[in-house]
């Protein structure tokens, strides 16, 4: 079974490296598709006051973004084991083009807790569909980003010196597109399962049945959405790579992803038709997007094995393996993974809401 399959050390950097991905993508997914409806919300004229989806997204963003860019150094790291020399080739090549996406996710970010306070959505509509749409560009962008350095670091040396001889600052492939297209629609199923659990909490005082509707048709356009550019995709791979997602090595993953669609398209069914976010398609959804998320970084991965002399890579990842450090990685993780979750655990244990925050400001006597 891939990634069991390779060699010892590329096996492990392999699995590690795909674990914490999927760690990434999650936040990552909510993120994007949070700030598509947080746009598609402003713009059909609705305020956090009257709308649990805008009032959702505008408190959690800025936390979750934070959460999806820490979770993408790991990946990050192990990436520089595996893949060092495509990785940094396809960096340098693209060079500011890459780069613009750092300023890109600091104004992104910023423009979140622009939307946090109250002043924005006091201003007209046009003011705050366009700061909505500048959150949602960057985020789009920064993904596109991800995806064209990706490619270039798998199209070999040939692609790279006439990129470099040609002095462009851009990499746009064939199946560029329907890549964008996967995980620009495949996000949003991954983000209504999540957002279920926080908003299923307010369902005793509030009627969410309006909420609970939108977000199954969200997460069902976008599966349908996503399903077809799976299609379109394996469409254009060159046979290699084709196979390599369609091979044997991946029957696990492949089963995965089907158990996980139809666990999705039934729980999505089940929230439409009662209305309410009730705890079995909850999980359904939850256990549906995880199976998929994981499916398809697999796969994503067999793609680029298929196109990588991995056994011209070896020697790196075998000397990565003899360095040690392993437990000391190990017990950080550890530390980290407490002190990220007693931060978690304080601030939602003491924070107050924040409509008990502003009747509390209205008591205050006024000067
Ligand atoms: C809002 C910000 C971000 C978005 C929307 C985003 C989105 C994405 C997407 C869509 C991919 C997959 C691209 C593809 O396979 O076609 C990806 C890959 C990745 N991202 Fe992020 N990302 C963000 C921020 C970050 C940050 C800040 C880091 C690092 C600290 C990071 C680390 C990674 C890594 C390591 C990969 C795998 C690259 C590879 O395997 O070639 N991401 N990201």
């Amino acid at each position: 079974m891939f990634p069991l399959d390779q060699p010892g050390p590329t096996a492990f950097y392999l699995t590690l490296y795909l674990a914490t991905f999927v760690l990434h993508l999650l936040p990552m997914a909510y993120v994007v598709a949070g700030a598509a409806v947080l746009l598609v919300r402003t713009l059909a004229g609705a305020r956090p006051v009257d709308d649990p989806l805008a009032e959702h997204f505008r408190q959690w963003l800025p936390f979750i973004l934070s959460v999806a860019i820490t979770a993408g150094v790991a990946p990050l790291l192990f990436l520089q084991i595996l893949y060092h020399r495509e990785f940094y080739t396809a960096n340098v090549l693209l060079f500011s083009r890459w780069m613009a996406i750092l300023p890109v996710l600091v104004v992104g970010f910023y423009l979140l807790y622009l939307m946090k306070g109250d002043w924005l959505w006091q201003r007209p509509l046009v003011v705050r569909v366009t700061a909505a749409a500048v959150i949602f560009a960057s985020f789009a962008f920064i993904g596109w980003s991800w995806s064209e350095n990706h490619l270039l670091s798998t199209a070999g040396q040939a692609v790279w010196t006439e990129q470099y001889v040609a002095g462009r600052l851009n990499y746009l492939p064939g199946e560029l597109w329907p890549r964008i297209g996967i995980w620009l629609s495949g996000v949003f199923p991954v983000m209504a399962a999540i957002v279920t659990w926080p908003l299923a909490r307010g369902e005793d005082n509030a009627d969410l049945s309006a909420t609970a509707s939108r977000l199954a048709m969200f997460a069902a356009i976008g599966l349908v959405v996503s399903l077809a550019c799976i299609g379109w995709y394996l469409g254009v791979l060159e046979p290699a790579a084709r196979t390599a997602v369609l091979d044997a090595p991946l029957r696990v993953w492949q089963a995965a992803f089907v158990v996980g669609a139809v666990l999705q398209f039934a729980a999505w069914i089940l929230i439409w038709r009662a209305g309410r976010l009730e705890p079995l398609p909850r999980w359904l959804a939850t256990a549906g997007a995880l199976f998929m998320v994981a499916a398809l970084a697999v796969g994503r991965e067999a793609i680029r094995t298929s196109r990588l002399d991995m056994t011209a890579l070896l020697p790196r990842h075998q000397a990565a393996a003899q360095v040690g450090g392993f437990w000391l990685f190990a017990t950080f993780l550890v530390i980290n993974f407490a002190a990220i979750a007693g931060c978690v655990y304080l601030v939602a244990r003491y924070a107050r809401p924040v409509e008990a925050e502003r009747a509390m400001d209205k008591r205050r006597p006024q000067r």
